[in-house]
Formats: structure tokens, sequence, C-alpha cells
């Protein structure tokens, strides 16, 4: 884990691995075509007037402010340990005008009451986590659903793909990423109380493999 979160309670990996380099990553991720896959991911989330989203690991903020301007009538929220990020997002809303609330937190634990929201969005942010906290992210996903409420996953994938994709090739030398290529998210989407958990899509990218994947809180 990277050390430049010493001022908070846990160590995070922030978007580009490193301070330094955050103020490339929009510009990185437009090249990179995440755009696309955000546009993707919010369709899949089928989001309707009223709803509350959560994006948990918001970064910049590129998608919740594309839900916020795709769907005006939602209620939208991001959450991000990185103070830098958040502060890049909170600009590019204040210019856009567009509404969207920015927490500071740990998506292992959500500062949010059970069932605050309609729908979850995690996109390339499981990968910064390791074993433990995947689960522990997801339990909170769980937890802040509405009972049939659903968690819309975007991230790296594919059976350790090294020789494809750019991140895939940059994860054999960056610690950090390595484990999602082997791990199976519908696997800690159940372990975690989700229920029907999917892949619902999966694009070979530029980027490196991608998986989409759906699930939903029970109903209870
Ligand atoms: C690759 S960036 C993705 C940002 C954004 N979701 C996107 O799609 O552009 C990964 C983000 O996960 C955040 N992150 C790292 N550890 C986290 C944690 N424990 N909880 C929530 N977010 C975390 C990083 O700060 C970073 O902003």
């Amino acid at each position: 884990m990277n050390a430049t979160a010493e001022e908070h309670r846990r160590p995070y990996v922030p978007g580009m691995g490193h301070d330094r380099l955050l103020p490339l990553y929009d510009t990185v991720s437009r090249l990179l075509g995440v755009t696309s896959m955000h546009r993707q991911l919010v369709d899949q989330a089928a989001v309707r007037p009223g709803q509350r989203l959560l994006e948990i690991g918001c970064g910049t903020g590129n998608l919740a402010l594309l839900v916020a301007r795709l769907h005006p009538g939602a209620e939208v929220t991001g959450i991000d340990p990185d103070p830098r990020a958040l502060a890049r997002a909170r600009r590019k809303a204040a210019r856009r005008g567009t509404p969207v609330r920015w927490d500071r937190g740990f998506a292992q634990e959500l500062p949010y009451p059970d069932a605050a929201f309609d729908r979850v969005l995690s996109s390339l942010m499981l990968h910064h986590l390791d074993a433990d906290g995947r689960v522990a992210a997801l339990r909170e996903a769980r937890r802040v659903l509405r009972p049939g409420g659903t968690l819309h996953v975007l991230d790296l994938a594919g059976a350790a793909a090294p020789s494809r994709g750019l991140v895939a090739r940059l994860a054999h030398r960056r610690p950090h990423l390595h484990g999602t290529f082997e791990e199976r998210i519908p696997a800690l989407l159940a372990e975690a109380g989700f229920v029907d958990p999917a892949e619902v899509g999966r694009r070979d990218h530029l980027f490196g493999p991608v998986a989409y994947h759906l699930a939903a809180a029970p109903m209870v």
C-alpha cells in the first residue's frame, strides 16, 4: 500500500498509484477509453428519477458526474479516501454546475445508514484493495443498499492475461494491482451477502480485459 495516506486512519492506493501522478488521471483515463466504460456501467444501472446513487472510490469524480448529468433527477454521492482526488471532483462539479455530494471515506466503513441508497457503483476501485478489503467493501455496499437495490461493478478482469492490455502489463510491475486477475468477483459478491451475482459484460480493451458485474441486496 502507498504511504502517502499517513494522515488517514487506513492506508490506500490512490488513483494512479501515486499522488504525484494524479494530475494525469483524467487525461490518461480519457485516452484509455474509460469514459465509454463508464457509460456502459451507467446504462446497466438503469437509474430512475428520485433514486439515490453512491459511487465508492469515486476518485476525480468522472463517473459520478456522468451519472448526475445523464440522470438529473437522481441524487448522486461519491466517496473516496483521497482528498486530492476529491478536490478535483469538487472543482469539476462546481465548474459544470452539477450537483454531486462528495464525501471523504473508505469503502470498508461507509459513513451512511443502512438502506440509504438504491444503487451503488464501483468503477476500477476493487483492485486497489486487498482480499479482506474487497469483501469488507462489498459487505458495506450491501448494507447501505435498500433491499432489492443493486450494485454495479466495473473492474479489471480476466483469466490472467498479463500479455494483453496496458494495465495488465503494468500489474506485473505494480504489486497493488495483483490479485484482481485471479479474483472471482461473483464469489466475492456472494460472500458479501449479495443475491444473484452475475457477470453482465466483458470487454477486451486497450486498458486490458475488464468485466461488469451486477448483484442485488437481499429482499429480507
Ligand atoms: C483507479 S481509481 C478509479 C476512480 C473512479 N472510480 C473512476 O472510475 O475513474 C481508484 C480509486 O479508488 C480509491 N480507493 C482506494 N482505496 C479505497 C478505499 N479503501 N475505499 C474507497 N476508495 C478507495 C482511490 O483513491 C482512487 O480514487
